[in-house]
């Protein structure tokens, strides 16, 4: 059984208790299995963390690693003539090398950046070359092959038929579901209501409930898309994804930028999951998601950079950054605070994905997805010791993570990707 030994690293646990302690952590055959204090054993490696920052990695829970490749192509566009007029003809383009390498590209950006965890939507074809480099990186993920079988608008390539999307699925996932001890998972991922028929959404459900896997969709980003739902189906989308009967504890709703009091009642009651994605509202100018009324309403809300062409980084420090200055700007400064948006970019993505016993924080028994990041305190008043959750959250960033690991394996060592290189990219 491997062994890793961490030395005296400053532990942010992001546990109940809220832990911020100077001490060792033991991870063995991929599993925390002590933290604290002085450790005194040999380990296969010991890693000397004195003056850096152990953090749980983070959990996105909303990207779009094929989207990678389209970077910057989002400019002055809403929501519905983005993907026309941008996405769905370059994810129609996409063949099955181009999906890898924008896959692998987008998971070294992620790693690099000290994201542990990811749920991913992929387009309609070739998502097996985006597992594949999901399992050759090392990376946490849940993905699937995105379902579209409604729109005129949808460009032929990209329009599914219903039984076809629903086999195709089903296929992927027989193959990864559950691959490297439950590391890769997967999801159904019916792209939004706007692009899918009510018999496909039907059949999601019932193959959610047979298999035991999770629904991940987009819902009420835009005013447009919301309108364009009311008109179509009669109804606005979380209520039109209950009467279906996919409102559980498995289904997964990106942005909920705009949601009324009913749906807000329906996803409290039925235990949905919800994930907000601020940059990308932003720069589709979607609006402003009501995260800290969600949060008061003890809903569970995660955290993701959504694809690169929506807010140009997969970066979780820009993503946390942002959550926290909408709210600032539009409810003053104490609406969310530094630990509460720290918190939802890793237990509350956890929480997300039901994988809060598994990752999310650093205690015993959890898996070893940790990152370390090498903060430059130069002051004789050193900003971490003062507030570390405001240090983190404002004003850390991409270039201070130095370590990753997943299970325990490292995947990034003094800033250096050991799994990524340009063999596996160029
Ligand atoms: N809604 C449906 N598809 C997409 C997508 O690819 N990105 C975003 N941001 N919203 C969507
Ligand atoms: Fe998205």
């Amino acid at each position: 059984m491997s062994s890793i030994l961490i030395k005296n690293a400053q532990i942010v646990a992001m546990d109940e208790k809220g832990t911020v302690d100077t001490g060792d952590v033991l991870i063995e055959g991929g599993v925390i299995s002590r933290v604290g204090g002085t450790i005194d054993t040999e380990a296969d490696k010991v890693i000397h963390a004195a003056g850096k920052v152990l953090l749980p990695g983070f959990v996105q829970t909303h990207i779009h690693l094929c989207q990678t490749l389209f970077r910057g192509r989002a400019d002055d566009l809403e929501l519905l003539d983005w993907l026309k007029q941008r996405i769905w003809p370059l994810e129609a383009a996409h063949d099955e090398e181009s999906i890898y390498y924008s896959a692998m590209l987008g998971i070294g950006e992620l790693l690099r950046s000290g994201t542990t965890t990811i749920l991913d939507m992929e387009t309609v074809h070739h998502t097996d070359a985006a597992f594949r480099a999901i399992e050759e990186s090392g990376i946490r993920a849940l993905s699937g092959k995105v379902m579209m079988d409604y729109g005129d608008e949808v460009p032929l390539p990209l329009r599914e038929n219903t039984e076809q999307s629903l086999r195709d699925s089903v296929e992927l996932l027989e193959k990864w579901h559950g691959r490297d001890n439950g590391r890769i998972s997967y999801v159904f991922c019916p792209r939004f209501v706007v692009s899918c028929t009510e018999e496909l959404l039907v059949g999601v459900r019932n193959l959610s409930q047979r298999y035991g896997v999770k629904v991940h969709t987009h819902a009420s980003e835009n005013i447009g898309e919301i309108a364009l739902v009311e008109r179509e189906r009669g109804m606005r989308n979380v209520a039109y994804l209950d009467h279906i009967g996919l409102a559980s504890p498995d289904l997964i709703l990106v942005h909920c930028v705009w949601l009324d009091e009913a749906e807000k009642r329906i996803i409290r009651e039925r235990g949905v999951k919800v994930t907000h994605c601020p940059g990308s509202n932003m720069k589709l100018a979607s609006g402003v998601a009501e995260v800290p009324d969600l949060l008061g309403r003890h809903i569970h809300v995660g955290l993701g950079s959504d694809g690169a062409p929506c807010n140009n980084t997969l970066d979780m420090f820009s993503e946390m950054r942002l959550a926290a200055l909408a709210q600032k700007t539009l409810h003053g400064p104490t609406v969310m605070n530094a630990r509460q948006v720290l918190r939802m970019a890793t237990m509350g993505g956890a929480e997300v994905l039901g994988l809060e016993k598994e990752i999310g924080s650093i205690e015993e028994g959890k898996k070893g997805d940790l990152i370390l990041l090498e903060l430059d305190e130069f002051h004789a008043y050193p900003s971490f010791q003062a507030d570390p959750y405001s240090r983190i959250v404002y004003s850390a960033g991409y270039s201070d993570v130095d370590t990753v690991m997943v299970n325990g394996k490292l995947l990034m060592e003094n800033k250096s990707l050991l799994t990524i290189n340009k063999r596996n990219v160029l």
